[in-house]
């Protein structure tokens, strides 16, 4: 696997950062997944300018022009074996001294990105579903900022993983749905799709974008707007969206069988278009 480094490329063995990289000392920075379908990174701009939201919720300067990251995005990839990839792109605010501040004068920030294949669902969980638990969100509130402090989501993540799921849906304040330890979440309801709004309390998700607008396109009846977690709880469909995952079903919640217990009708549509997408407008 050949990664890339601060303006090289090498081989991941021999990727070294320093210890005293603020990233390591204090999880200062931020990162994205690109997928990559047919090696052309998919939606770049969208996600060039998730990018920069984070750098500037964390007020560090973005170290690349967009033509430049395009290049770095291109040139790994043509290097990385297969046509499908996912690109992770990590970036810190460099390496000082220890002190919570920011460096003064600032130094270089550490630019990491490396390339791996891409992970599709299996067939068997398209057909199964999987399954979630509900915990409190008790991250901070820039939920917004795709920041490498992931703690409280590794955390959360594991709640599920100890139960024998596979995600863990967030609820803040006991109230309402926010999204998963490492997804966005939709609700089904009476042939409804049910978005929570994007604000600082979610990652506002590339693949929550395309499933909306996949919606929209097909007359698919959907709303943005608060979930209750009685919603969540009551829900006809759940359904589980990232990068990595594109669209699964959730088919238990916390021990009990979401709906029928089987993926339902908006999963499998929703699914279908997504792969017709995929196949018709990312790989073009
Ligand atoms: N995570 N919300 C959170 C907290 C996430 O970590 C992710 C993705 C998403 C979905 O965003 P997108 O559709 O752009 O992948 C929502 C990535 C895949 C990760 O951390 O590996």
């Amino acid at each position: 696997m050949t990664i890339y480094l601060n303006g090289e490329y090498m081989p991941i063995a021999e990727a070294k950062v320093s210890v005293l990289d603020r990233g390591f000392i204090f999880g200062d920075g931020v990162y994205e997944v690109i997928p990559v379908y047919s090696r052309k990174a998919f939606r770049l701009m969208e996600h060039l300018l998730r990018l920069q939201h984070s750098l500037d919720g964390i007020r560090l300067q973005n170290p690349h022009s967009d033509d430049e990251w395009a290049n770095i995005f291109n040139e790994l990839i043509a290097r990385n074996s297969g046509e499908d990839q996912y690109l992770y792109l990590h970036i810190t605010r460099g390496v000082a001294k220890r002190d919570h501040a920011f460096p003064n004068p600032p130094v270089k920030p550490t630019v990491f990105m490396m390339s791996s294949p891409l992970p599709t669902p299996p067939a068997a969980l398209l057909q199964s579903g999987v399954g979630a638990v509900t915990a409190q969100d008790n991250r901070w509130l820039r939920c917004d900022i795709k920041s490498i402090s992931l703690l409280p989501n590794v955390l959360l993540r594991q709640m599920a993983i100890d139960a024998g799921c596979a995600e863990t849906i967030l609820i803040r304040d006991n109230s309402f749905m926010t999204e998963g330890a490492a997804s966005n979440i939709f609700v089904v309801k009476n042939g409804k799709l049910l978005a929570p709004p994007k604000d600082h309390l979610m990652l506002p998700g590339i693949t929550y974008d395309v499933v909306l607008e996949i919606a929209s396109a097909n007359g698919i009846p959907h709303e943005v707007r608060k979930i209750d977690v009685t919603e969540v709880h009551a829900a006809d469909e759940l359904l589980l969206t990232s990068s990595t995952k594109e669209v699964l079903a959730i088919t238990q919640l916390d021990n009990k069988p979401v709906g029928t217990g089987k993926p339902g009708p908006m999963f499998a549509r929703l699914h279908s278009l997504y792969q017709d997408f995929k196949r018709n407008v990312m790989r073009a």
